[in-house]
């Protein structure tokens, strides 16, 4: 009989652009890799492919973003700058089809679409975790499919990695990982079925001080006070913090697209 224990999954976090681009891809093997940009840019994907978009084909710079679009001429190009729509003078003469605020895609804009995207910080994460197992994304939006998801799955090591504003970790993504910490450990029935690192244990801690007061915690964050700041923009906030609203899990395929894959 074999009485070995099966290990215990490891559970950590990356807070910034300074910890997950330092990751050698070879260290991502046997790596689950889960990107939240709560706001906006995988609240975003989630509303896209909720609303029908049949792939998003991310890319960290606008230049491979041009250069996908010449593969896939069909496809609508997505993302921002300094929160703003791509236009044209950043291009060299393309005005993108859509920006980087999940009002824009509506069911009539995305469904049945594939979509180029490119965003300061969301798409600049993805890219770091592409050597990884599996590459998921994740928001308030899709919390418990995927905790569900990750559970069944039976992943051994999972890393959340937030994507960050600009240089710098950010309340927001903090505060989602949090929350899928929460799901993971109600899926599997407490604390101690988890090596939790010490980075995942935090954001577990702010999501208990601030799970009944979602979205308002967005005004914790730089970016949600920017973002409420902008009258055309604040809309955004209370999707981007809803939980549970795009239920999917959403996986990144070996050809550098992200679909729904349950
Ligand atoms: C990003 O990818 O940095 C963000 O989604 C920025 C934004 O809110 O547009």
């Amino acid at each position: 009989m074999n009485t070995a224990a099966t290990p215990i999954p490891s559970l950590r976090l990356l807070f910034s652009p300074a910890e997950y681009e330092s990751v050698d891809p070879a260290n991502l093997q046997g790596t689950t890799c889960v990107v939240f940009d709560v706001l906006r840019a995988t609240s975003t994907m989630l509303e896209a492919l909720g609303n029908g978009a049949a792939a998003i084909r991310p890319a960290r710079e606008i230049a491979g973003a041009l250069a996908l679009k010449q593969r896939h001429p069909d496809a609508l190009l997505a993302g921002e700058r300094d929160g703003l729509r791509i236009r044209a003078p950043l291009t060299g003469g393309v005005d993108f089809d859509l920006g980087n605020s999940p009002r824009e895609f509506t069911r009539d804009r995305v469904a049945g679409r594939d979509i180029i995207m490119t965003t300061t910080n969301g798409t600049r994460a993805l890219e770091a975790c592409r050597g990884a197992e599996a590459v998921h994304i994740a928001s308030f939006g899709n919390l418990s499919a995927l905790a569900r998801h990750l559970v069944a799955s039976g992943t051994g090591r999972l890393w959340l990695v937030c994507a960050g504003t600009l240089e710098n970790a950010s309340f927001e993504d903090a505060l989602g990982a949090g929350a899928l910490v929460d799901r993971l450990l109600q899926e599997t029935g407490g604390a101690g079925t988890w090596a939790i690192d010490d980075s995942a244990q935090i954001v577990w801690d702010l999501y208990q001080r601030h799970r009944h007061g979602l979205p308002e915690a967005a005004r914790n964050a730089r970016n949600g006070r920017r973002l409420l700041s902008q009258p055309e923009l604040a809309g955004d906030v209370p999707i981007c913090f809803q939980e549970d609203r795009n239920p999917r899990v959403v996986t990144l395929g070996k050809d550098g697209a992200l679909r729904t894959s349950a």
